[in-house]
């Protein structure tokens, strides 16, 4: 099956390029698109590509395979392919294949790519009121965020992006982020000052890493790994999967358990395309893509503990903070700011807490 993806991402990709240079692509509605270099006449954009009866989709990712969202989109890929007897397939495209994140998140709502799996870091821009979901030591553990993205909040969120074209199917899990640094051991919020440090392309990422007192440096996630080598930037903070799958803690070996904020992930599909199907499909894929969401969650928490030994076994440096209180008061800004705004989902989100 993981061949035969492979296969069909290759073939997708071949596709692609052959369709700029010279060929009509049938859509469902059986037009035909003419496509001349240099000369595109008519892309029917927010149509799912069809071909001999049977319907693609493309699905953007920017880890690598293996890891626990890629393996989990590929199993949300399969149950799709399964349950529709084989009318619908999704083709995943790993490791940025089809563009950085950012600008996935674009294509997705112009509808050169049907489904992406993003951090909702990358969806605050869209939608401001997602920075609730996101804030600095909001959750008490992960069991209290997915209290909260399991019920009518996560609901809420998952609809909060029809207005810009897209439809959220689920979340995925990507633990809590820490800061990592090329020299400088960070113990306490102090050490942070005057730090150039790599964050996410997301103005919230932005605000949240200067309210610690660093310097943000705002990258795609595929240039961290040459900006740390070439000290570029002074550190990062991701979370224990994405710092080893990257290489980012050959490059930066000091990692501070801050656990400064969990950003959750979302499968999000472009809502016209999604539309297109009949209801007994959408109802398909959204059921796939929840079943994909369960799974996702047991191979991030195996994932994020084998990293985390191995990491301690291989002689990697963690550090705990000797005060986090201090780090909490100093992110207080940003819940002056967001949390005036969205006082009372915030304060439904903290009262959940066991
Ligand atoms: C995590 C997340 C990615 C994101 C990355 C980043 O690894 O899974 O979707 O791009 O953080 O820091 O950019």
């Amino acid at each position: 099956m993981k061949y035969n993806r492979r296969i069909w991402a290759l073939a997708g990709c071949s596709m692609a390029v052959f369709l700029l240079v010279c060929i009509g692509w049938n859509h469902t509605d059986g037009n035909t698109a003419v496509h001349k270099a240099g000369e595109i006449k008519d892309i029917s954009l927010h149509e799912p590509m069809e071909r001999d009866g049977k319907i693609y989709l493309r699905l953007a990712d920017n880890q690598r395979e293996g890891y626990p969202t890629s393996v989990a989109c590929d199993y949300f890929a399969n149950l799709v392919e399964e349950r529709s007897q084989g009318r619908i397939e999704i083709l995943t495209f790993h490791s940025s294949r089809l563009g950085d994140e950012k600008s996935t998140v674009n294509q997705l709502r112009y509808g050169g790519i049907d489904i992406v799996r993003v951090s909702i870091a990358l969806l605050y821009d869209y939608n401001q009121e997602l920075s609730v979901l996101q804030m600095p030591y909001l959750y008490k553990d992960s069991d209290h965020m997915w209290a909260i993205l399991d019920s009518d909040i996560g609901d809420y969120f998952l609809a909060s992006l029809r207005d810009n074209g897209m439809e959220g199917l689920c979340w995925y899990d990507a633990g809590a982020r820490n800061f990592y640094t090329v020299n400088k051991e960070i113990r306490s919020v102090k050490d942070l000052e005057g730090l150039k440090i790599r964050v996410q392309q997301s103005n919230f990422m932005i605000d949240l890493i200067s309210a610690l007192g660093a310097d943000p440096v705002d990258l795609p996630y595929e240039e961290v790994r040459m900006a740390l080598h070439s000290h570029r930037i002074d550190g990062a903070e991701n979370n224990f999967p994405s710092y080893i799958s990257t290489g980012h803690s050959l490059m930066a070996p000091n990692l501070v358990m801050d656990e400064h904020t969990r950003i959750p992930e979302m499968i999000v599909m472009n809502k016209k395309i999604l539309d297109e199907f009949s209801t007994e499909d959408q109802e398909l894929i959204r059921q796939a893509a929840l079943d994909s969401s369960l799974y996702q969650r047991e191979l991030w928490k195996s994932e994020e503990e084998g990293n985390r030994k191995r990491f301690v076994a291989s002689g990697g440096n963690i550090t705990y903070v000797e005060d986090k209180d201090a780090f909490i008061r100093k992110v207080q800004p940003i819940y002056d700011v967001y949390g005036k705004k969205y006082k009372a989902l915030l304060d439904e989100i903290e009262a959940r807490a066991e």
